[in-house]
């Protein structure tokens, strides 16, 4: 098929509800992607944070392709070696919990939400939540992203739910009241802007918890599993969730999930309160194993902080230079450059030089690159984002 008879069958047969660039990907490896006419593109955003090793990850194309021939799904009425292992080697990297698996960021999210509810008295439900938050799409899930234009046209939404700004201690305590149940938010808000907000804020939030007895929600699911050069970005700040959820780039570009929640809480999720058929399917689970395994043996982990100095130092002589980047802001491989104009004419214009990357919140360039990706490669991105930067198009 040719390009335009892609186009012409999405335009005929797919709901149009994402703003699509006129591209067909047929091909990736590392940090490249190549469309239909053979065009090679360098990718800083790779499968929009699902893809932290790179497109096709030789070791999670290996146990994905030895998975498939044994056992491709079994439902949860029975074991598998591979989701308990799976389980393990996530609790043993993060604080010793367990797992719900499911299968997208919003239904870990959802199943956080259910779980906060029941393990709380029935009179205590509400769940605070951060302006500029994202937590996923799904009613439970949007309701607790606060962020007005997702609510258009579908209210009413999931009751029980107070919003706050962002890094704002005070008003956290102000909002707590005897009806809360738990908070919930990103440790770095992903889609708000990649903001980091500080070590005081995140430790007073979790002062706060203890004080009044409430749940802390981490959602890890852009931030989570290695992305920022720890296992968890929570572990950059001295802070522990007693929820954690989890999904992008945890099983190295396939589809999957999990909510890890502290052993004393876990047992709330009681049998047949929650499920997901696919959830922890054999192949996600090898796929997920498969992921942890290439970051350690490959000290990957360490590789996105040298990355992450390299973007830093990079965007930070750039920021000197021009006076339309505001910040930039960089955890690893979560990287922001807040400009004071709109971002959207940018992604194009690299786009077009075969450079892609994402605005987000209108005006921060977001970049979530592979950890695998070499040095020669960001700078080759580098270079041109700078000078569309330099050179701007509108
Ligand atoms: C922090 C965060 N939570 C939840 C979600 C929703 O994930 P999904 O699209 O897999 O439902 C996203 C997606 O971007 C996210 O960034």
């Amino acid at each position: 098929m040719t390009t335009q008879e892609v186009l012409n069958t999405f335009q005929k047969y797919v709901i149009q509800n994402y703003t699509r660039y006129p591209i067909v990907l047929t091909r990736g490896e590392g940090s490249s992607v190549w469309d239909a006419d053979g065009r090679r593109y360098l990718d800083f955003f790779p499968g929009w944070g699902c893809n932290l090793l790179g497109h096709c990850p030789k070791p999670v194309v290996e146990a994905v392709q030895k998975q498939v021939v044994e056992l491709i799904h079994v439902p949860n009425t029975w074991y598998t070696e591979q989701q308990g292992q799976w389980a393990k080697m996530l609790s043993e990297r993060s604080f010793g919990g367990m797992a719900f698996f499911c299968n997208s960021g919003t239904e870990a999210n959802e199943a956080a939400i259910k779980l906060v509810r029941m393990h709380t008295p029935p009179e205590r439900y509400k769940i605070i939540t951060f302006q500029s938050g994202f937590h996923g799409r799904t009613m439970g899930s949007v309701t607790a992203t606060a962020q007005p234009k997702y609510h258009d046209g579908i209210q009413p939404l999931l009751p029980g739910f107070t919003y706050v700004p962002y890094n704002d201690l005070q008003a956290v305590k102000t909002a707590i009241d005897n009806e809360t149940a738990g908070i919930m938010l990103e440790p770095v808000q992903g889609e708000g802007g990649i903001r980091i907000p500080s070590v005081e804020f995140l430790q007073g939030v979790r002062k706060v918890c203890d004080e009044n007895n409430l749940l802390l929600v981490f959602d890890e699911v852009q931030s989570g599993c290695g992305r920022t050069g720890n296992w968890f970005a929570y572990q950059h700040f001295g802070v522990t969730p007693d929820i954690m959820t989890l999904s992008k780039c945890i099983c190295g570009g396939i589809a999957g999930a999990a909510m890890l929640a502290k052993r004393e809480i876990a047992p709330s999720l009681r049998a047949g309160m929650h499920a997901a058929t696919f959830g922890g399917n054999p192949i996600a689970a090898a796929a997920g194993i498969a992921t942890i395994k290439m970051i350690e043996q490959e000290k990957l982990l360490d590789r996105a902080k040298q990355l992450a100095v390299l973007f830093r130092t990079r965007f930070n002589k750039l920021a000197e230079e021009l006076e339309i980047i505001q910040d930039v802001r960089v955890l690893g491989m979560m990287i922001g450059i807040d400009l004071s104009i709109d971002g959207a004419p940018f992604v194009k214009a690299c786009m077009e030089r075969g450079l892609l990357i994402n605005c987000t919140h209108g005006h921060v360039i977001r970049l979530l690159p592979a950890m695998t990706m070499s040095d020669d490669e960001a700078n080759e991105g580098i270079d041109i984002l700078c000078d569309v930067l330099k050179n701007n198009p509108e």
